[in-house]
């Protein structure tokens, strides 16, 4: 069976999410870089080793990527999965764990990377928002898209409406794809991600998954 480990800062819904989808692997480790994160105790009580790495016992950026690198390595997973972890990681990283690391962005990428995506997506006046899956690349936010879900945007959303909907789709999607990768069907070849048994470039997903 696939191992994977999540990494998350914070709340850990996406983390949840992907605990309770029944996903055809096994989660190794939930870790942090925040030894305050509420999804620890989440991942706790499912039962699911947890490890915080506090970015900030760390003179350089460097040093806290080779301290958590080994950490993950300690568990030899499959698959990482970034889930609301909100430090960036530096090159030699990200090319470590390149084509087994994916990561769940609140956009419809490449359309606002980087962090508030809600606002900045009210900001811009869209009518189409959503989430997107991607293979992580050093460049922020950038890697090739796996899968996307689109939210609707209304007249009367704020920036917590529009994170509320959103939300629930990063709640499908994330699973879904996590299990195209585990069964060994999603793949990054030559900087596009492939999904065995369907179209090349895989599943762009138009419709919200809740509709
Ligand atoms: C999610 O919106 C995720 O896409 C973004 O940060 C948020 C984390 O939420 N990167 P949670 O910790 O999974 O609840």
């Amino acid at each position: 069976m696939k191992r994977y480990v999540i990494l998350i800062s914070g709340r850990g819904s996406n983390m949840g999410s992907l605990l309770d989808a029944g996903l055809p692997g096994s989660c190794a480790a939930v870790i942090s870089n925040r030894p305050d994160a509420a999804g620890l105790a989440g991942a706790a009580a499912r039962g699911i080793a947890t490890a915080a790495i506090d970015h900030r016992g760390f003179a350089s950026r460097e040093e806290f990527d080779a301290a958590l690198a080994a950490e993950i390595e300690r568990h030899a997973p499959d698959l990482v999965l970034l889930a609301g972890f909100m430090r960036i990681l530096g090159d030699a990283f990200v090319r470590r764990f390149e084509g087994r690391m994916l990561n769940i962005h609140p956009s419809l990428l490449p359309a606002f990377p980087g962090v508030k995506t809600h606002a900045q997506a009210l900001a811009a006046g869209v009518r189409l928002h959503g989430c997107s899956v991607h293979f992580v690349t050093p460049a922020l936010d950038g890697g090739p898209i796996v899968a996307q879900a689109a939210v609707p945007v209304q007249a009367d959303d704020d920036d917590a409406s529009l994170a509320r909907r959103v939300l629930a789709e990063e709640h499908l999607l994330y699973p879904r794809v996590a299990r195209w990768f585990l069964e060994g069907r999603l793949q990054l070849v030559d900087g596009r991600a492939r999904l065995a048994g369907e179209l090349p470039v895989a599943g762009a997903l138009h419709a919200p998954l809740t509709a």
